[in-house]
């Protein structure tokens, strides 16, 4: 969910600027930094792979856990050689970091040029003109033009695999106590359903056969209809129906989800739309209503529990997946165990658990945090149950036949490698699986991290 990516592309050549971004933090910050890279492209840069040859470094940060924000200073600490090197060099820092502290960045690291929140990145090119210029600039105002109106169509002339990211919503207005994002993206938007199925269709046009669309509190949405289709207001599980109308688009997923934004339309078309993917992220947090309440999560285990029942009355092959916090302030062992107790009701396809990191300026930063060693010992069995309970639903997947979008070669000769519906990384060998093709597989076997199969049906 926060692995760093590194996004490479470059196309060489003498007169182009080039621009190396690393992304930190979540899927919504990997899309923001397609979407820069493409107004940069408009300015004439290309994407590197070689933070050294690159004219920017752009920094796309996340706030979430203090360890993800440490990270930019000690990149930063890092680029110091080569900006000495080059002094035209321009370092620009964007993402959650640069809305939460701002300014304050550039008077811990003046090496830094540009400083660029999640909302204002429509204004990343002028602001790179303006450092060209010698000037220092921090813009994180949430401006009131719509930033996708003022960014250039997807992926001009790109060539791309067959898998993308759209956002359709941002923001969040949950405020849950140990959480940075309302405060780093803001409440929550979402965009226009006319919008979101323009850029489908472009991005489908491409060759993607697989959307996944995403906001920090998706299943929220609530964007404007178009007028010839009835116009209102748009839930989650309209706007998927729409676009699985798209022709040449076989796959939906989105992400991710409060339990308390589920509603009986999106459960129904888990059970009726076969394009929507059987995997659901659900984050819940912590089994102990005790915490439930002083996290603010707005909802009981008990609810939790149900809406599980419905959701796999509706798609009883769903995967689950689920995020946790341990140690959260005030959490007894009794509270822990009851996560414990949780995690082996629902049992998890899938899931990540972080110790609790104390974030500024959210309410649970006020509270006296559980002593490091004990969250820590705690994380540790949790992870322990969670990775049982992962393996076992791979192991689960053996001797059944599932659906693989092939993505790219594999590490052995002959391997391509692609995504079930239920997410798991297939491996197929020596069956010429194109990438961009979707074939039925007989999965043969499990290994730690991905499943091996055979093709038991022609690619299309
Ligand atoms: N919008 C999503 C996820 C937001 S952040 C949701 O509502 O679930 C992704 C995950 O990071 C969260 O689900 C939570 O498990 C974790 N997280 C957020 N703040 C954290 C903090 N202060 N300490 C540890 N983990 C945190
Ligand atoms: Fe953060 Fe809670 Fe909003 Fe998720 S729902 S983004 S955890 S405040
Ligand atoms: Fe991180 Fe911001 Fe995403 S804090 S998890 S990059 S919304």
């Amino acid at each position: 969910m926060d692995g760093d990516t590194k996004a490479g592309n470059a196309k060489g050549g003498a007169e182009v600027k080039k621009l190396f971004i690393k992304t930190y933090g979540c899927q919504m910050n990997v899309y923001d930094s397609e979407r820069m890279a493409e107004a940069m492209g408009a300015d004439g840069y290309v994407l590197t792979e070689a933070a050294d040859e690159a004219d920017m470094v752009l920094l796309n940060t996340c706030h979430i856990r203090e360890k993800a924000s440490e990270k930019l200073y000690s990149d930063l600490g890092r680029l110091r050689p080569l900006k000495l090197a080059k002094p035209g060099l321009k370092i620009g820092v964007a993402g959650c970091v640069a809305q939460a502290e701002g300014a304050e960045i550039l008077r811990r690291m003046p090496l830094v040029d540009l400083v660029v929140g999640p909302q204002s990145y429509h204004r990343l090119p002028a602001m790179a003109r303006a450092a060209d210029a010698g000037g220092k600039r921090v813009d994180t105002e949430f401006p009131v033009e719509d930033k996708f109106d003022h960014l250039p169509a997807r992926m001009q002339g790109a060539s791309r695999g067959p898998t993308a990211f759209l956002t359709v919503q941002e923001g969040c207005d949950k405020f849950c106590a140990f959480c940075v994002v309302p405060y780093t993206r803001g409440s929550e938007v979402s965009r226009p359903v006319a919008r979101i199925l323009t850029e489908a269709r472009g991005l489908v046009e491409k060759g993607v056969r697989e959307i996944t669309l995403l906001g920090q509190n998706v299943n929220a949405y609530h964007g404007g209809g178009p007028s010839d289709l009835g116009g209102g207001t748009w839930g989650l599980a309209q706007l998927v129906r729409a676009l699985a109308r798209i022709d040449g688009l076989e796959r939906i997923r989105y992400t991710t989800s409060h339990p308390n934004d589920m509603d009986d339309a999106l459960i129904a078309a888990h059970g009726e739309e076969a394009k929507l993917m059987p995997y659901l992220h659900l984050p819940v947090q912590s089994g102990s209503d005790r915490i439930l309440k002083a996290m603010a999560r707005k909802h009981t285990v008990e609810q939790y529990l149900r809406l599980v029942e419905r959701i796999r009355a509706a798609r009883p092959d769903m995967l689950l997946s689920g995020d946790f916090i341990v140690g959260f302030p005030g959490e007894t062992e009794a509270d822990f165990q009851a996560t414990m107790d949780l995690v082996a009701a629902v049992n998890y396809g899938m899931a990540y658990s972080f110790r609790y990191s104390a974030r500024p300026g959210t309410p649970a930063a006020e509270k006296l945090p559980v002593p490091t060693v004990e969250a820590d010992e705690r994380l540790q069995r949790l992870q322990a149950l969670l990775i049982q309970q992962q393996r076992a639903a791979q192991q689960g997947m053996v001797g059944r036949e599932v659906q693989v979008l092939f993505e790219k070669p594999g590490r052995e000769p002959g391997q391509m490698v692609g995504k079930s519906d239920y997410l798991h990384a297939v491996h197929v060998t020596g069956a010429e699986a194109r990438r961009g093709a979707i074939a039925r597989v007989r999965i043969t076997d499990s290994g730690p991290n991905s499943l091996g199969g055979t093709l038991t049906s022609k690619m299309w």
